[in-house]
């Protein structure tokens, strides 16, 4: 059997889903970022793209990054960040980013492999790590690559993080890891900040928050507010509200110092590009004259959304973030016919999450508000979900995952 048999035998993930190319995996949606493109020839509303603010289709944001473009080019600079990927811009946007969070900041040249490298780079073989079972997989995947103890904490459980504490077995020499998301991408929840603060009073542990979700959405220091001084590492990436490739983490001086050296996804791969650099730099800049009133935009869409879902019966679970997961308890068949009527017949477009995204079994109609939708586009998606539901009765006591 030659590998690629192998593979072909025993698919995994998605290759499961590769009947739906083009409709829920790898869909074009075409057109600039508006709350309507089209998907297929038809004008569909738009719930499932990363641009909370509505910052990446403004004309100001297209222009600067041009001009940006028209002098250096898209792929400027030319290495890692270590030796010759570094500017004046991506320092000055370390110190703007520093002002927002009040912690020392390193650029990473992507959200994914570098909150993978954070985690890496953190514990050798006798640390331990624990982590909610519901964070993102950049974290995830950090956890993989570590040698030593690992534990799972239920999601949002804090009494059974605390068990993980208490039965550790911790040697002298090992350290604790704790990770969580501070908005959960599939859930919109967010962590349970407070209770898990107040663990340290009783154990040592270092606290580590990827916060890519909540981070400019909630304000300047994310979900986790005022407690930030709190939190040991702060991570987000730009992929969400500031919407373009590219991250952060903030901490202390001591951590960052280690962290400039010793992320191995940030020195032997290529700086964050100039441009993406300079785009964030110019939305943050949007952002203090704007960021108040695009804030309260996308508040008030994602309230409107929310509540008229929830009118209309559906189960919306614990979301406190735009994030808004619909929960599905349906026959395959009657979830197909659903979205397929939403998208075609009503012209809502939204993401379908299934396994491995989220637990097998199981599947979220998953819509996220921003500040670039409008009145409109609320109220003719609602009236869709509304009629949808009575037609169909999709469902919906699903537990919360
Ligand atoms: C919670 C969370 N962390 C990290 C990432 C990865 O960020 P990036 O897309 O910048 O690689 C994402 C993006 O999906 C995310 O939702």
């Amino acid at each position: 059997m030659s590998l690629l048999d192998k593979l072909n035998s025993r698919k995994n993930g998605f290759s499961n889903y590769a009947e739906y190319q083009g409709e829920y995996i790898y869909p074009k949606l075409t057109g600039p970022l508006r709350s309507r493109m089209h998907f297929k020839g038809k004008q569909v509303i738009v719930w499932s793209f990363n641009d909370y603010l509505g910052l990446q289709s403004d004309e100001r944001v297209i222009e600067a990054e041009t001009e940006v473009v028209k002098k250096y080019g898209a792929g400027y600079p030319a290495g890692s960040r270590l030796l010759t990927g570094n500017t004046d811009y991506h320092e000055r946007l370390e110190h703007e980013i520093r002002q927002l969070v009040r912690k020392e900041v390193l650029l990473l040249n992507f959200g994914y492999q570098g909150i993978m490298s954070v985690v890496d780079s953190l514990v050798d073989r006798n640390d331990i790590i624990i982590y909610d079972q519901g964070v993102h997989a950049s974290l995830i995947d950090g956890v993989r690559l570590h040698q030593g103890a690992k534990h799972s904490f239920r999601h949002n459980d804090v009494e059974h993080l605390r068990k993980h504490l208490d039965h550790s077995g911790k040697k002298p020499e090992a350290e604790t890891l704790v990770l969580v998301d501070g908005v959960y991408s599939m859930r919109g929840d967010t962590a349970r900040l407070n209770e898990i603060l107040s663990l340290k009073q009783s154990y040592d542990f270092t606290l580590l928050v990827d916060d890519a979700h909540g981070w400019l959405t909630f304000g300047e220091r994310g979900s986790v507010g005022e407690l930030i001084s709190e939190v040991d590492i702060y991570i987000s990436t730009f992929a969400k509200s500031a919407a373009i490739i590219g991250g952060f983490v903030a901490a202390d001086k001591g951590f960052i110092d280690h962290f400039r050296y010793n992320l191995r996804s940030q020195t032997f791969g290529r700086t964050l590009p100039l441009i993406n650099v300079a785009s964030v730099l110019f939305k943050l800049q949007l952002l203090k004259e704007e960021g108040e009133e695009r804030r309260a935009k996308l508040w008030r869409n994602t309230k409107h959304l929310q509540e008229g879902l929830k009118q209309s019966g559906y189960n919306i679970g614990d979301t406190c973030s735009p994030i808004t997961p619909i929960y599905l308890q349906c026959e395959d068949e009657v979830a197909n016919n659903f979205i397929q009527q939403l998208r075609y017949k009503y012209g809502v477009f939204c993401s379908v999450v299934v396994y491995p995204v989220i637990p097998k079994g199981q599947m979220i109609l998953r819509l996220i508000a921003t500040a670039l939708h409008d009145e409109k586009d609320i109220e003719e998606t609602l009236r869709a979900f509304s009629i949808l539901n009575q037609e169909l009765n999709i469902n919906n006591q699903t537990e919360h995952m």
